[in-house]
């Protein structure tokens, strides 16, 4: 029993929540943080596979009676799912901040709220971010393959090749949420440029503050030519920029105003400089990956370094393993958020992990007076409001 301490349960402030017994699923190990769970009386199945479960494994689970559902963005989310938990299923608590997985329309019609792991993995992805620009511009991944394999042979001032320096350069943000404004921050201690786009959300205070210290490093001497920053068309961004960081969620046609699917295509890539680099750890299906396979191959950008893909894993014949372009396109498995902190910690203002159960027990445990508008990690308050 999980609380086999308490003798007299009832006097117990868990009473409560021990009495509803509640039932959770989690479709991958999350870690240590399920144990918070397990000692406040919840029944935690974890898929114990690497893997995710089969779409019909799920379904069969939310269908025995669960709770509350944890789940990836490796899991298809949608009106089956919530069918199968007609009548238990109160939350499913989503480990990630992108939940393009999850269709929001079936989930507002189903009355099922979904919470996601925002601002605990903005930093290490805006760094993750930062570090691919500069091992992409830098050709880090080309040197060292050269320094292994014994083909270092000689000093030379241009061989066997050159990268480009990431410092002073000019740099569009594609989508100024939270991580493209961490990732900005980063940006100002190498003197960049910064050039910002978003088609929904402009945060101008931020970008105030921003040339402030840009001023004030130029103002102290700290760095010759007075960079700036601004917000400018998704045209002009592209147009001017040799960096190019992408940090928009996945909207497909129908799910907004301005959808980001395929906001990288043949057009928008043939706008970039030849000299320009394209990093994305944004979702794989923002960049039409055959258009940026022949962008890369027909050398009308300099490079791209990806952390996601329209389809993951990678498949093995994908074009963007094409070995023509090996040293100039970065591909990454998915592993922006991938520190151990950011994961793992219970602690839910630290990682994904406290964050989502937080968020799963905020909307079984009613915490918020059992409003779920005032639950700060539910997703999709509007289903909610009154
Ligand atoms: C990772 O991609 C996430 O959305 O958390």
């Amino acid at each position: 029993m999980p609380f086999p301490a308490f003798e007299n349960q009832k006097e117990h402030p868990l009473t409560k929540i021990m009495e509803k017994h509640f039932r959770v699923f989690a479709t991958c190990d999350i870690g240590e943080a399920i144990n918070l769970l397990r000692e406040r009386g919840y029944e935690v199945e974890v898929y114990p596979h690497p893997e995710a479960p089969p779409k019909s494994f799920i379904i069969e689970k939310v269908r025995s009676g669960i709770d509350g559902l944890i789940t990836t963005l490796r899991d298809q989310i949608d009106a089956e799912i919530f069918e199968a938990g007609k009548g238990h299923l109160k939350v499913v608590a989503q480990y990630a901040v992108g939940f393009d997985n999850i269709n929001r329309g079936d989930a507002n019609r189903y009355k099922i709220p979904f919470t996601n792991t925002a601002d605990v993995l903005t930093e290490a992805t805006a760094e993750f971010a930062f570090f691919m620009m500069g091992e992409l511009a830098r050709r880090m991944w080309t040197a060292e393959h050269l320094t292994r394999e014994n083909n270092w042979g000689y000093w030379h001032p241009y061989l066997p090749f050159l990268g480009d320096e990431v410092t002073g350069k000019t740099v569009a943000v594609i989508g100024t949420g939270r991580i493209g404004l961490a990732f900005i921050k980063k940006c100002v201690g190498f003197d960049m440029n910064i050039l910002c786009y978003d088609p929904a959300y402009q945060n101008h205070e931020f970008v105030k503050s921003i040339q402030e210290m840009l001023d004030l490093r130029h103002a102290r001497g700290l760095v010759k030519e007075r960079p700036w920053i601004k917000y400018v068309s998704f045209e002009d961004a592209v147009r001017q920029a040799d960096f190019v960081s992408v940090h928009v969620p996945l909207l497909r046609k129908g799910e907004s105003d301005t959808p980001t699917y395929h906001l990288f295509n043949e057009h928008t890539l043939g706008d970039m400089k030849s000299t320009a680099y394209l990093i994305n750890t944004s979702r794989g299906p923002v960049i039409d990956e055959a258009a940026l396979a022949r962008a890369l191959r027909e050398n009308w950008i300099a490079g791209a370094a990806l952390d996601v893909y329209e389809k993951e894993p990678l498949p093995p014949d994908s074009p963007l393993r094409d070995p023509v372009i090996a040293d100039r396109c970065r591909l990454m498995p998915h592993f922006a958020s991938a520190a151990r902190i950011t994961r793992l910690s219970p602690d839910p203002d630290r990682g994904m992990a406290g964050r989502c159960v937080q968020g799963l027990r905020d909307v079984l445990e009613g915490h918020c007076g059992g409003d779920v508008t005032k639950m700060p990690y539910v997703v999709n308050k509007e289903a909610f409001a009154r």
